[in-house]
């Protein structure tokens, strides 16, 4: 089975877990990491890596010596991610986002926090908790960065952070909106 018939499996699944049909293009995770600074970066955390798309050009671009935290809660995805990613700079975390702490223990550590969460379909209480997590797990420069489909993210996310600032990008199916969003 194909990569995109085997996410859309997922998505047929649970929906709401996994909140797309298809994995994002590299022209989204282009637009997404371009707005993390690799070069100076010892902790990343990515929350959803879903087959692995962005993390597998995470690592091409991390310095030797940095850190990457990816969390993915479906069963399917985190075999498919740990089975692709080998790599001892990166910790696959068969856990929900909202359970950051847990693992990246000292708060205010972290350069950036990638998400690819379906955060506007999650239950309000979850969606508070992963926000709040990842906004302790930043340290003051650090930046969160979370693609959506739509604008409806964009009050929640000045709701907690100070600075938001909105890309788009067509070249995705659907084609999605990137927040980078600072503290
Ligand atoms: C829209 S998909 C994105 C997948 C991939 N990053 C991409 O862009 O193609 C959302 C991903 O978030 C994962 N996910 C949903 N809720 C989660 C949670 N609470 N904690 C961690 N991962 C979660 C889903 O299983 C899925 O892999």
């Amino acid at each position: 089975m194909g990569a995109k018939t085997k996410f859309l499996r997922q998505f047929f699944k649970d929906r709401q877990m996994v909140g797309a049909v298809a994995p994002s293009t590299k022209f989204l995770a282009e637009k997404m990491l371009k707005n993390v600074d690799f070069e100076n970066s010892k902790v990343i955390i990515e929350l959803g890596p879903g087959n692995g798309v962005f993390t597998e050009i995470m690592l091409e671009r991390m310095a030797p010596d940095a850190k990457l935290y990816v969390f993915e809660l479906n069963d399917e995805f985190y075999n498919q991610v740990s089975s692709r990613i080998n790599d001892p700079r990166a910790q696959i975390i068969h856990d929900s986002a909202e359970n950051i702490g847990n693992y990246v223990k000292e708060a205010g550590t972290a350069d950036a926090v990638v998400s690819s969460l379906p955060l506007m379909v999650f239950p309000e209480q979850l969606r508070a908790n992963v926000v709040n997590a990842a906004h302790t797990a930043l340290h003051n420069k650090g930046k969160y960065i979370q693609f959506q489909y739509s604008l409806q993210s964009k009050r929640y996310l000045e709701g907690i952070f100070d600075d938001v600032n909105i890309q788009f990008t067509i070249r995705n199916l659907p084609p999605a909106f990137v927040y980078t969003c600072c503290k």
